[in-house]
């Protein structure tokens, strides 16, 4: 076992810059009390809380990483709303999520500006976690691993990236804020699925994610029995000690390993 585990709180629009500092300094002392071992913690604030979470962050010498929950694919110029990747490393950020299943259906972000996306951000050095997941009627049909894998592929066609840089996060559609998490023999069948298609453009060695319903309390199945590397976590980052209570059975499942 080489790879990390990976916790990552992807706050969506909630958590104003007064409540991110306040989250971000909780999760400091709570991580300072009881450091994980072998999982790297990263947290996804809204825009323009980035600034004042990374200020804490680096202020506090603390080990949490910083993504963006969307960029633009473009470098610069007349798009009005968006945000682009130069502008995030400025500020500190350093991973980005790429095509989470609420930009896709809620804002047409398609396959091929996940691809484009996911190509800048590499080439800016900043890591993409790359969000693939099947709706209802897909996981109801003959082959979700199919549909899944195709997004993973139509992602990284071209890619031609370090493993390390990559992230896959499996988020089943049906399972996200539902309170119902898909189980460890769904996780497993589509994270070695994933992974074959992640060994087919060079990245086994790439990081696999779940998304949907995780808590303290099915976090540990999940890594242990799941197959995966860890967390995109939604509501239960929103509070610290849910948050930490993740990141410490992600890393409890770690020790047993080590
Ligand atoms: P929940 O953890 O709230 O189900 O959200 C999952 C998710 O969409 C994270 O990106």
């Amino acid at each position: 076992m080489t790879r990390r585990g990976l916790v990552v709180g992807n706050w969506k629009m909630n958590l104003d810059y007064v409540e991110a500092v306040h989250l971000t300094q909780q999760l400091v002392t709570l991580l300072r009390a009881q450091a994980p071992a072998s999982v790297d913690v990263v947290v996804a604030p809204p825009f323009v809380d980035l600034r004042s979470v990374t200020s804490v962050v680096e202020a506090e010498r603390a080990d949490i990483e910083v993504a963006a929950q969307h960029v633009s694919h473009r470098e610069r110029g007349a798009f009005t709303g968006e945000v682009s990747l130069d502008m995030l490393t400025r500020l500190g950020v350093s991973w980005v999520i790429v095509g989470h299943s609420e930009r896709r259906t809620l804002f047409h972000m398609d396959d091929d500006v996940v691809r484009e996306t996911t190509r800048a951000a590499l080439a800016r050095r900043v890591r993409p976690i790359v969000c693939v997941g099947e709706d209802l009627a897909v996981r109801d049909g003959d082959d979700p691993e199919a549909f899944v894998t195709a997004q993973v592929g139509a992602a990284l066609a071209g890619i031609g990236a370090d493993p390390d840089a990559v992230v896959v996060a499996y988020e089943p559609i049906w399972a996200i804020g539902s309170g119902r998490s898909a189980s460890a023999e769904q996780v497993r069948a589509m994270t070695v699925a994933i992974r074959r298609a992640l060994a087919a453009h060079g990245l086994e060695g790439s990081r696999v994610l779940y998304g949907g319903s995780v808590t303290a309390d099915n976090a540990g199945t999940l890594v242990d029995d799941g197959a995966v590397d860890g967390f995109l976590v939604g509501g239960a980052s929103l509070k610290a000690d849910s948050f930490h209570g993740i990141v410490r059975a992600v890393d409890d499942c770690y020790a047993g390993r080590r």
